[in-house]
């Protein structure tokens, strides 16, 4: 007899600035998952929040952008789990009846960046499902996301941040003079600006004086609660992918060469004009060093299955420094996550069997645990 296919639950748009970047993601992902082992049941949500379920969701990936929900768009989630822990069946909130076999999920691939996506807020939706997914938890994801708490283990764990400075829109409302002469005293220009829990360089701005500095954080404030200042680097930037649960592997060390003065939104997403090189050129030694330094911020930030882990090299001095983690990566044909494991040895579609495999090797090992004394 056949073997059953693997229902894989195929997640993606969101609550988050990222909302288009996911659903470019997530179609890369449906068309390279080996449609002979795996069925794919795509779910999409809206940019309010609304979960769509069957012919729905491909009208959103085909849209390229939120599209609304023909249901009543409440702004709430509209499907969600059954509280059965046992069954793992989808169900509309306001129903009561589980959507048949069609709602059965094996596995959840959560392809969705950002806020309510990356952040942890799903996985811990799906852990109280009790559905295996792919990527890290909730802790790893969240850790992912906070650009000081992240900062701050890095630190722990012996790997070399940037300089940085973080403080909370309140005090700033408050107190703005004070903020502004301690980053003048400690960090200096040119420095970055950024909301703490965010990506995609959404919301960052580089300040070269004062007048750019107050107009960044204002602009930043408007994103986060707590914004970052952190010292400029003239660096290029290189990016490492790590794969794993309690073994995790390294890949090949990419460089980003960015169009714009620095990588932002327009580089990354508008202009197509960012280039990359894998292998990056640079001595193999350092290559080595920014491998080994990936894994370890992998483990110290208790990531599973997937992770970016991004560098910058000092153009003078030569120094490598650890910029952040994405625990969900750019994932199309042309990300660089994927591209860094082709180069290798690992394609697209068997590193999506290998990501699954992951995400079931990690729920088994939970399943281990005893919740009863
Ligand atoms: N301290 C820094 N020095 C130099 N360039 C930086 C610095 N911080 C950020 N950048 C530039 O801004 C881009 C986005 O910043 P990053 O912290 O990676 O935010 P995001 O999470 O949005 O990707 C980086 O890829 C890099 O080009
Ligand atoms: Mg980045």
């Amino acid at each position: 007899m056949a073997k059953q296919k693997l229902r894989i639950g195929v997640i993606f748009g969101g609550r988050s600035g990222e909302h288009e970047v996911s659903l470019a993601s997530a179609q890369a992902v449906i068309d390279n998952l080996n449609k002979e082992h795996y069925e794919i049941v795509p779910i999409g949500i809206t940019t309010t929040g609304t979960w769509l379920l069957g012919t729905e969701p491909a009208t959103l990936l085909a849209a390229g952008k939120n599209v609304q929900s023909t249901a009543a768009d409440t702004g709430t989630t509209s499907v969600t789990f059954t509280g059965d822990p046992t069954v793992r069946h989808l169900i509309p909130v306001h129903g009561k009846e589980p959507l048949g076999d069609q709602g059965q999920i094996d596995v959840i691939f959560p392809v969705m960046h950002g806020t309510y996506g990356e952040d942890g807020t799903l996985q811990g939706l799906l852990d109280m499902a009790n559905v295996p997914y792919v990527g890290c938890g909730v802790l790893g994801a969240a850790l992912g996301m906070d650009k000081e708490k992240m900062k701050m283990i890095f630190a722990t764990a012996g790997l070399p941040n940037v300089k940085y400075q973080v403080f909370r829109r309140n005090q700033w409302e408050r107190d703005p003079e004070t903020i502004i002469h301690s980053i003048e005293a400690n960090i200096g220009y040119p420095n970055f600006v950024k909301p703490v829990n965010l990506g995609s360089s959404v919301g960052i701005s580089k300040a070269h004086n004062r007048e750019e500095l107050e107009h960044a954080i204002r602009v930043a404030a408007e994103y986060d609660r707590k914004i970052i200042v952190e010292q400029n680097i003239n660096c290029r930037e290189l990016e490492c992918a790590v794969l794993g649960n309690d073994e995790p592997i390294a890949s090949v060390v990419g460089e980003i060469i960015a169009s714009n003065e620095f990588y932002d939104y327009k580089a990354k997403y508008v202009d197509n004009k960012s280039r990359e090189a894998i292998p990056a050129d640079i001595p193999q030694e350092v290559a080595e060093q920014i491998r080994h330094y990936a894994v370890q911020a992998f483990q110290a930030l208790d990531l599973n299955g997937l992770a970016r882990v991004d560098f910058f090299i000092d153009k003078v001095s030569g120094a490598v420094y650890i910029n952040e983690v994405n625990t969900m990566p750019g994932f199309t044909q042309i990300s660089m996550y994927p591209k860094l494991w082709a180069a290798s040895g690992l394609p697209y579609a068997e590193l999506l069997d290998r990501l699954i495999e992951l995400a079931q090797e990690r729920f088994a090992d939970r399943q281990r645990n005893r919740t009863t004394f």
